[in-house]
């Protein structure tokens, strides 16, 4: 709330609808969404990559031109399921944001907002309570993804070190899944220890 979203989509009528959507099922909230497809979501200040996992060098490449030199932030999670349980794997360059790196070097790059439950992020008037780690090889992509996780409420933005560390952040994902399904549970995590700061 308070800051403008563009929803991208391969389909702009998609991303329309989305909206709509939103819209209709939180009519009191004023939010500014309006959908468009990929290209002017990428023209936004700050693009955030929300493909499923083997989509997102890909669609981040088609769209280079625009994320040069932009903070990206890359959510992806490589999952799969075998039987009824989430396993992480290894994409092709070790991470899903490193691979999102390498499609667009020119953009700063941050792994962020993996482990938040898609049944918090789905709830527009509940909180999303936890910490989001950061990773990324860019100061100014840390702190720009700090600042957005620090205008939603509930949330603590971590700076988790460099992409080598969205390896192991998206890995564990398949873990807190599996204690969401588990506990019939929307569990993110929380690290102790810490001085507020
Ligand atoms: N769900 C969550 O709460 C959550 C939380 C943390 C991280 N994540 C991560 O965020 C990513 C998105 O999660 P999700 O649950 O939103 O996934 P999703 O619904 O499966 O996919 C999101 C959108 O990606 C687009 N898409 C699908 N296949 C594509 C392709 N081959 N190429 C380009 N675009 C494609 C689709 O939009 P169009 O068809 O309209 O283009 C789709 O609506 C995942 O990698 C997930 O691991 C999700």
């Amino acid at each position: 709330v308070g800051i403008g979203v563009v929803v991208g989509s391969r389909d702009p009528e998609r991303a329309a609808a989305t909206c709509d959507k939103i819209h209709r099922r939180w009519p009191d909230l004023e939010l500014l969404l309006e959908g468009g497809d990929n290209h002017a979501a990428a023209a936004a200040e700050l693009a955030v990559v929300a493909t499923p996992w083997d989509a997102a060098p890909t669609t981040a490449a088609a769209l280079a031109d625009s994320l040069s030199g932009k903070v990206v932030i890359s959510m992806g999670n490589a999952l799969t399921k075998v039987g009824d349980e989430f396993v992480a794997v290894e994409p092709p360059d070790g991470s899903v944001a490193a691979g999102v790196q390498k499609a667009v070097p020119a953009a700063l790059v941050a792994a962020a907002f993996h482990h938040l439950p898609a049944r918090s992020l789905g709830d527009l008037t509940g909180p999303v309570v936890g910490d989001v780690l950061i990773c990324s090889h860019h100061d100014e992509a840390v702190k720009v993804t700090s600042e957005l996780v620090a205008s939603m409420a509930d949330l603590r933005a971590l700076h988790a070190g460099s992409l080598a560390g969205a390896a192991p952040v998206e890995a564990f994902t398949a873990v807190l899944l599996g204690i969401n399904h588990r506990y019939q549970a929307r569990a993110a995590i929380r690290l102790t220890g810490i001085a507020e700061h």
